[in-house]
C-alpha cells in the first residue's frame, strides 16, 4: 500500500505536476545569525523547492550578498499598495526586495490580529497585483472538529477568496492547511485527517471552479517534525509543509526538506 503511494505521489509524470514545497515560517523569531545560517547551510533536494518566510526586516539579508538559494518571502502584507498604515508593508515592496510570496490569513493573523474572511481575500488580492505568489492558510479550531464541522468551515475559507478573484489567478496560489490545534502545540494530524482534508480540498476546488484542482499544492502546516514528516509526504494530496518551530534549526529544516524529496 505505502509503495503504491509513494509510486502514484513520486512517479515522474505526477511528479512533474507538483513538486513538493517547504516553506519556513520563523514567525516573530529569526536573526541575521540565522540567515547567515539559510544562506551557508540550506541543502535543498534537487526534486523539492524550498521558500523561506522570515521577518520581513530578514528579506534582505537572506537576498543580499552571497544569496541564500532558496526563495524568499513574507509572513503578511497589507492590503492597500501604499497609503498611511504605520507599520505595514505592501506587497509591492515585498517583489522589489526580491522576495516571491507572502503567507496570507494564517491563523496566528486571524485570531490575534482579527483578520477578517475579508481582509484576507483583500490581502490574497493584493499580493496577485504586486505578482507575489500567496500561501493561502486555512484551518479549523479543535471545537469545530469536534463538532464535525471542520471540512465545512475550511472550505468557507478557501470559498471565500475564491468568491473575489478569478479561478486562474487562484490556479496560480498555494493552499496551506493548518488545522489551529495542530499549530505549534506538537499534536500533529493524522497522516489520515491530513489526506482527508487536502483529496476533499482538491476536489471541491474542481467542482466549483474551473480548475481540476491538480495544479494547485497543497500543503501540511501544524507541528511538522522529523518524525512524522515522512507519514504526511506519503500521503497522495499532500505536497508539502509549512514549518514553525522546526524551521528554525536547520539542521532539522534541511531533514524535513530531504523527506519532502521522498529520497
Ligand atoms: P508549527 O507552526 O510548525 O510551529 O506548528 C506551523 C505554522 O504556524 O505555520
Amino acid at each position: 500500500m505505502l509503495l503504491a503511494i509513494l509510486w502514484t505521489r513520486f512517479a515522474p509524470w505526477t511528479f512533474q505536476l507538483r513538486t513538493p514545497l517547504v516553506i519556513a515560517n520563523w514567525k516573530l523569531q529569526g536573526s541575521r545569525d540565522l540567515c547567515g545560517k539559510f544562506k551557508s547551510e540550506l541543502r535543498i533536494p534537487s526534486n523539492v523547492e524550498v521558500w523561506i518566510a522570515p521577518p520581513a526586516l530578514y528579506l534582505d539579508s537572506l537576498v543580499s550578498g552571497q544569496p541564500t538559494s532558496a526563495k524568499v518571502g513574507v509572513q503578511n502584507v497589507h492590503f492597500d499598495e501604499a497609503g498611511a498604515y504605520t507599520g505595514e508593508i505592501a506587497a509591492g515592496m515585498v517583489r522589489d526586495l526580491g522576495g516571491i510570496f507572502s503567507i496570507v490569513g494564517h491563523s496566528e493573523r486571524r485570531t490575534l490580529f482579527h483578520e477578517t474572511d475579508q481582509v484576507v481575500a483583500q490581502k490574497f488580492l493584493a499580493c496577485c497585483e504586486a505578482e507575489l505568489t500567496p500561501v493561502l492558510c486555512v484551518g479549523e479550531t479543535l471545537d469545530q472538529r469536534e463538532e464535525g464541522i471542520a471540512k465545512e468551515v475550511v472550505w468557507n475559507q478557501v470559498a471565500e477568496v475564491l468568491e473575489k478573484c478569478d479561478p486562474a489567478v487562484f490556479g496560480r496560489a498555494q493552499l496551506a492547511y493548518e488545522p489551529i490545534w495542530a499549530i505549534g502545540t506538537g499534536v500533529v494530524a493524522t497522516p489520515e485527517d491530513a489526506e482527508d482534508m487536502h483529496g476533499h480540498l482538491r476536489s471541491m476546488i474542481a467542482d466549483s471552479t474551473v480548475l481540476t484542482g491538480e495544479e494547485l499544492r497543497i500543503l501540511y502546516g501544524g507541528s511538522v517534525k522529523i518524525d512524522n514528516a515522512s507519514q504526511l509526504i506519503a500521503q497522495a494530496n499532500v505536497d508539502g509543509f509549512l514549518v514553525g518551530g522546526a524551521s528554525l534549526d536547520i539542521v532539522q529544516f534541511n531533514s524535513i526538506c530531504q523527506i519532502a524529496s521522498g529520497n
